[in-house]
C-alpha cells in the first residue's frame, strides 16, 4: 500500500512512525516535498516539489545487514531512470547509494532501522530529482559527481507522481527477488547496472590517513563492500568511504 502526503518532514520519519503502528512490510510513503529529508551521514536531503520522495518498509534477511536494502534501492532507482530515458544516456549506480545519470548524481538511497519497536525491519527511502529547477539542485559534496535532475539531463517531460508509483513497484519486485534468491541477485543486478565496472577510481577510505587511493573498481562483495584493485595489484575491500571520481 502506498500512503501519499502532499509535503511531509521526512517520509522516513513517517514510515518508520507507520511501521510502530504495525504497518506491514511493503508499506510504502510518497510525499510530494519534504521539510527535512535526510541524506547520508548528517547531510539533509533538499526536496523541493519536483522530486521522488519515496520510503519503503523493507526487512533484510535473517542475519544479513541493513545494508542489502540500500543495495536493492540503488537497483530500484537505477532501473527506473534507465526505463524513462534514452539508451544513449548513461546511467549507473554509484558505491554505495547513488544513481548517476550522464556522470551526475540524480538520486540517493538512505537505510535506516526502525529500532526497538520492530526489531529486524528496515526504512528505505529513495530520492529522485525529476523536474526539480536547475536552481535548486544543491552542490554535491565537492566531488565530480554533482547534482542534476532528470528534466536537466533529458528534458523530458516526465510525470512525477507516475515516476514514484514505478520507482515503489521497482522496489517490491527487488524486495521479491531478494526474498526468494538473498543478496546474491541484488548483487549481481547492481554490478551490471554499475558502469564505473573495471574502470580506473580515485577512492576516500573513511579513517585512511594516508589520504585518497587511486585503483580499478571490481564490483561489490556478499557484504556489500567496495572491492578495489591496487596499482600494485593487491585486491582490497572497503565497508565505509566515498567514491570521489571514475577515469572513465
Ligand atoms: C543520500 O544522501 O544520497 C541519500 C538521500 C536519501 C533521500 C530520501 S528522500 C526520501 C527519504 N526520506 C528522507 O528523509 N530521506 C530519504
Amino acid at each position: 500500500m502506498i500512503h501519499r502526503f502532499p509535503a511531509l518532514d521526512s517520509t522516513n520519519v513517517k514510515a518508520r512512525e507507520l511501521a510502530v503502528e504495525g504497518a506491514p512490510v511493503g508499506t510504502a510513503v510518497l510525499a510530494e516535498r519534504q521539510t527535512a529529508g535526510r541524506g547520508r551521514g548528517d547531510h539533509r536531503w533538499h526536496s523541493p516539489s519536483g522530486g521522488v520522495y519515496l520510503s519503503v518498509l523493507l526487512e533484510p534477511a535473517r542475519g544479513r545487514p541493513l545494508t542489502d536494502l540500500v543495495f536493492l534501492g540503488g537497483v530500484a532507482m537505477a532501473r527506473t531512470v534507465r526505463e524513462c530515458l534514452p539508451p544513449s544516456i548513461p546511467v549507473s549506480v554509484k558505491w554505495p547509494n547513488d544513481c548517476l545519470v550522464s556522470g551526475k548524481k540524480v538520486g540517493g538511497v538512505l537505510g535506516e532501522a526502525v529500532g526497538e519497536a520492530r526489531p529486524g525491519l528496515g526504512v528505505l527511502g529513495l530520492g529522485l530529482n525529476v523536474t526539480t529547477p536547475r536552481a535548486e539542485l544543491e552542490p554535491f559534496r565537492e566531488n565530480a559527481f554533482s547534482a542534476t535532475a532528470l528534466t536537466v539531463e533529458a528534458g523530458g517531460p516526465f510525470d512525477v507522481a507516475v515516476l514514484g508509483e514505478r520507482l515503489a513497484e521497482a522496489t517490491w519486485e527487488l524486495a521479491r527477488r531478494y526474498a526468494a534468491d538473498g543478496f546474491l541477485a541484488i548483487q549481481r543486478l547492481w554490478e551490471r547496472h554499475c558502469l564505473f565496472l573495471g574502470k580506473r577510481i580515485r577512492f576516500a577510505a573513511d579513517g585512511d590517513a594516508a589520504g585518497p587511493m587511486l585503483g580499478t573498481c571490481l564490483g561489490i562483495d556478499d557484504d556489500g563492500a567496495l572491492v578495489v584493485s591496487t596499482p600494485e595489484g593487491e585486491r582490497r575491500r572497503f565497508h565505509s568511504g566515498e567514491l570521489l571520481q571514475c577515469y572513465w
